[in-house]
């Protein structure tokens, strides 16, 4: 109510969806003033599939919106104008540029000097990241005067979805495929325009829109002409698309291809059947970018099944592709089920064990395409050594906008500043710099190719990603892939401005939240290099921490009763650190020298092992979780703080979610510092752990039509239970006397928010209903549900200023619906200042 009346009195912008992400070319505030814009737009090619023709249509848009000025296309009139084009172009029409300008591959020259702006790429596409450049300045009203040109850092700048056919998406969090539906591409292909346009703005050249856990379908003729309707709509963007290959492709039967009985990648026919399906793509999509492969890992076909090396399997699409000027992205995600009996057993030095005797032989239009750390986008991990290990062989880093093991976009995690502890990383080969980013531009090794690739999960969801503010990652992957020395903050700031408008505070406020957000998830999911410690075998999302060992799949902690972390030493674990050049590996095989965030990543140490900070680990791990979750609880304080400066339905999707985030960072604070104190018995010395003064477990509770039911994993539970329903129709009812001293508190309830059920709650004092709500949050996030009461289903709603007297009753009643029996965890109360 309160938030209405703001609304009214303010008389606030229509409601947005987001769909127009950070180009939304919102009028400049009347408080502004600006001087004249020229009023005549020169575009040097008309051809209407030209990304200069298209840079030509975006500047009128943009300038129309942005200023309220019409804009006419016009010829020849230098004066006066805004010229777009690419260099050749530029030169042939009106001589030679007057500042001598050094442009590289696909970069721009952007002059605003004297009245004239001169927009002009080395390529088509240069022109109109120039165009984009600067409808972004005009849409931070900067109006300085500029003349400067701008080049990417490296070739590859590519997205890869991961999209099935079906219209899924694997660890997508926004919706269905934008780009797939029941086996086939989509007919209407306005939203991947739209998402062209998008990543064109951030200087991204390519897409690849199939899952790498590719179907072998999508060879078929029908769905290779879908992929021309694709590669036509994003033309005029310059975006080029790419496919993800399944390596037995040929053995699959697909539909209107030869079906062989092998695919060796040395048998003559695969060779020839690889050749013909690629010449087929190219006749339909001449400027295809290109193959991603991910072959012989986690159970799909390779090159290893027939006992050839990883390079003869990249070599083989690399050949086919050659002749078109296509390059393969060959995935370095290549490891075996592992023995955790087996203390030198790490799936960490998988990719160097694989990919390091094979440096030199793959083809020099082949990428090896490597995650930023040796396990799989985890909160922390140090720089994958295989950037250290290839001195012949192109590379790229990959990337995850798509929050897998990182909140799934329901928690706020900024993700540039984890990224660059890996880009800025300095392997010190021959003992010199040698940062990551310099590597994969091709600089340190003077390589042809490399770059970048980063998995974009977007969907049919008007927000793309499922979260406004995650959109902050997708618009920083862009920008970093072009400089990777570009402040975060900075551009978090332009990222901000341009989604949310020019009040500094908003844009501040905004920014300084995401600043926060990755150091408060690294503290209350996983620290000191110990990994995300989710459920790595369910949905990867909330608290699990036993998941991670006592399985082959290598992400252990071998925590036990005394001891914590991974011997990675050379001395006396798997000899990981030596991986590393030499420097980087003395540092990581000493305890002293070992930074304390990447301690448990390095080192198998007893739980009162000191950090540099004085404090054990395991109070470490106790402190951090409880300040994470603290910090994760002021998010939407600070985002209200904004009513009425962000349009309605932005506003209170977000403001959902960041609740929601608030009580989930405690189910992840409890359930950590739980499983630690059980396994290690050490207290928190400051006696937080296991000491919850203001709850009222449900099972303690009159239970009427309610069971107390043992929740698994137990930590995901206070006090291990919960209550469920006993039949799944009726209604069932907790209550108690309360004996807190009257006064004013929140009242928050846990309980569980299964996916195949909406359940209904009502809470009561002396019979009088003081709040309602259902457990519906499938509806409004988008992470990886859960069928079961465990750490992803667990949440806490809050109820605030609640007058409560001693003696009074408290009831909940809970109505099941489907698979969901009404299930509590406990219910909180919390006086100002109090957080349990
Ligand atoms: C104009 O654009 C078309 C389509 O991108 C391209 O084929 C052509 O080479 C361009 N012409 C010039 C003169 O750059
Ligand atoms: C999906 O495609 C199949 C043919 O492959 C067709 O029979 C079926 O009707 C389609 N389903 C929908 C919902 O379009
Ligand atoms: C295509 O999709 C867009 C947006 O998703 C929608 O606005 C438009 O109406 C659709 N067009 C047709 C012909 O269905
Ligand atoms: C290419 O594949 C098509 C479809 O299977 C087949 O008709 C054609 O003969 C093949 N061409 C070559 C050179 O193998
Ligand atoms: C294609 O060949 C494979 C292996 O030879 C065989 O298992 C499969 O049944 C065949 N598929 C079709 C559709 O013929
Ligand atoms: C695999 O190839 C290697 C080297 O080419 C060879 O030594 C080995 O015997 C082969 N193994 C099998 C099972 O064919
Ligand atoms: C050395 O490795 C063994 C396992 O092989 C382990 O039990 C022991 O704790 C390690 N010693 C040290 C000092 O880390
Ligand atoms: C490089 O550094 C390592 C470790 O500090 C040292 O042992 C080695 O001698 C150095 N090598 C050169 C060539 O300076
Ligand atoms: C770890 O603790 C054990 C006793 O629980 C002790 O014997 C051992 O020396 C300690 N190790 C280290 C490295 O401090
Ligand atoms: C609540 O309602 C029940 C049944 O109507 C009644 O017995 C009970 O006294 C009421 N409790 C309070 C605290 O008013
Ligand atoms: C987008 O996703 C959010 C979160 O899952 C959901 O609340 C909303 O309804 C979705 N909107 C659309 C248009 O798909
Ligand atoms: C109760 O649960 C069972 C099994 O989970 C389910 O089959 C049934 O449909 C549910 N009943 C109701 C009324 O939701």
């Amino acid at each position: 109510m309160r938030l209405l009346t703001f609304f009214a009195v303010f008389g606030l912008a229509l409601a947005e969806t987001g769909l127009d992400g950070w180009l939304r070319y919102a009028p400049l505030p009347a408080s502004i003033s600006w001087p004249s814009v020229p009023k005549h737009i020169v575009v040097l090619n008309t051809t209407k599939t030209s990304p200069v023709y298209t840079a030509g249509q975006e500047l009128q848009r943009g300038i129309q919106n942005i200023l309220g000025q019409s804009c006419h296309f016009s010829s020849g009139k230098p004066d006066e104008s805004i010229i777009v084009g690419t260099l050749d172009a530029y030169v042939s029409t009106y001589g030679n540029i007057s500042q001598s300008v050094d442009l590289k591959d696909e970069g721009f020259w952007l002059s605003t000097e004297n009245n004239i702006v001169q927009i002009v790429g080395q390529n088509e596409r240069g022109a109109l990241y120039g165009a984009f450049e600067y409808l972004s300045m005009l849409a931070q009203a900067n109006f300085s005067s500029v003349a400067y040109a701008s080049n990417p850092d490296a070739p590859i700048r590519w997205v890869n979805q991961w999209d099935n056919l079906d219209g899924s998406i694997e660890r997508g969090y926004g919706g269905a495929s934008i780009f797939f539906s029941n086996g086939t591409i989509v007919n209407n292909l306005t939203r991947v325009a739209e998402y062209a346009r998008l990543l064109a703005s951030v200087g991204i050249n390519a897409v690849v829109i199939n899952n790498v856990n590719a179907n072998a379908s999508i060879l078929s003729p029908q769905n290779i002409d879908g992929l021309g309707r694709i590669a036509d709509t994003m033309r005029p963007y310059g975006v080029q698309v790419g496919l993800s290959l399944y390596f037995a492709s040929p053995t699959s039967g697909v539909q209107g291809q030869a079906n062989l009985t092998t695919f060796d990648p040395l048998d003559p026919q695969v060779i020839t059947w690889w050749g013909n399906v690629t010449d087929q793509i190219y006749e339909r999509v001449p400027d295809l970018a290109g193959y991603l492969v991910k072959a012989s890992s986690e159970g799909q076909p390779g090159p290893i099944t027939y006992n050839r090396t990883l390079a003869q399997g990249a070599n083989l699409f690399a050949k086919a592709l050659q002749p078109h000027g296509g390059r393969v992205l060959f995935r370095a995600f290549v490891y075996n089920q592992l023995n955790e009996s087996d203390w030198k057993a790490d799936r960490a030095n998988a990719a160097v064990d694989f990919f390091k005797p094979l440096d030199g032989e793959f083809d020099e239009n082949v990428v090896v395409q490597i995650k930023y750390g040796p396990i799989d986008f985890q909160v922390r991990e140090p720089a994958s050594p295989l950037f250290a290990n290839l001195f012949h062989t192109n590379a790229a880093i990959e990337l995850e906008v798509t929050q897998e093991y990182l909140g799934q976009q329901t928690h706020l995690v900024y993700l540039p500043p984890l990224w660059n502890t890996v880009l800025d990383f300095d392997m010190r080969i021959d003992n010199k710099t040698s940062l990551v980013r310099d590597i994969i531009a091709g600089r340190t090794f003077n390589r042809s190719l490399g770059g970048y690739a980063a998995v974009v999960n977007v969907g049919t969801n008007q927000t793309w990603l499922g979260s406004h503010l995650s959109m902050a990652n997708c618009y920083a992957y862009g920008r970093l892939a072009w400089n990777p020395t570009e402040d975060t903050t900075k551009i978090h700031e332009d990222w901000s401005r341009l989604t949310f408008g020019l009040d500094q505070n908003v844009v501040d406020t905004i920014t300084h939240m995401a600043l926060e957000s990755w150091p408060a998830y690294e503290n209350y999911s996983g620290n000191l290099g110990i990994q995300t410690l989710t459920d790595i075998l369910y949905t990867h999302f909330g608290p699990n921490p036993q998941s991670q060992d006592n399985n082959g799949w290598g992400q252990w902690t071998r925590a036990d009763h005394t001891t914590m972390g991974m011997d990675r030493t050379v001395s006396n674990g798997t000899g990981y650190s030596g991986t590393y050049p030499p420097e980087v590996a003395a540092m990581y095989e000493n305890i002293e020298s070992t930074p304390d965030n990447l301690l448990l990543w390095f080192h198998h140490v007893n739980y009162t092992q000191k950090l540099k900070s004085g404090k054990t680990v395991i109070q470490h791990f106790y402190d951090a979780h409880y300040a994470g979750a603290e910090t994760a609880q002021t998010f939407a304080q600070q985002w209200q703080t904004l009513a009425g400066k962000i349009d309605r339905q932005r506003f209170d999707e977000q403001l959902y979610q960041l609740r929601y985030q608030a009580g989930h960072s405690i189910v992840w604070r409890d359930a950590i510092v739980n499983f630690y104190h059980n396994i290690s018995g050490i207290a928190d010395e400051s006696g937080r752990v296991g000491n919850h003064p203001h709850r009222i477990e449900a099972e303690s509770m009159t239970l009427n039509g309610y069971i107390p039911y043992a929740v698994s994993p137990p930590e995901t539970a206070s006090d291990y239970y919960a209550v469920v329903t006993n039949e799944n129709s009726t209604t069932g009812s907790v209550s108690t006397t309360l004996h807190f001293p009257s006064g004013t508190y929140d009242i928050g309830v846990n309980f569980y928010d299964m996916y195949g059920g909406i359940s209904q709650y009502e809470m009561l004092i002396n019979n009088k209903t003081i709040a309602s709500w259902t457990g519906d949050s499938e509806n409004y996030l988008g992470h990886t549900p859960s069928i079961y009461l465990d750490g992803h289903s667990a949440r806490r709603i809050t109820f605030a200023d609640i007058e409560v007297k001693e003696g009074d009753i408290l009831e909940i009643l809970g109505i099941p619906n489907g698979i969901e029996p009404a299930p509590l965890d406990y219910i909180v109360f919390l006086q100002k200042g109090v957080l349990d």
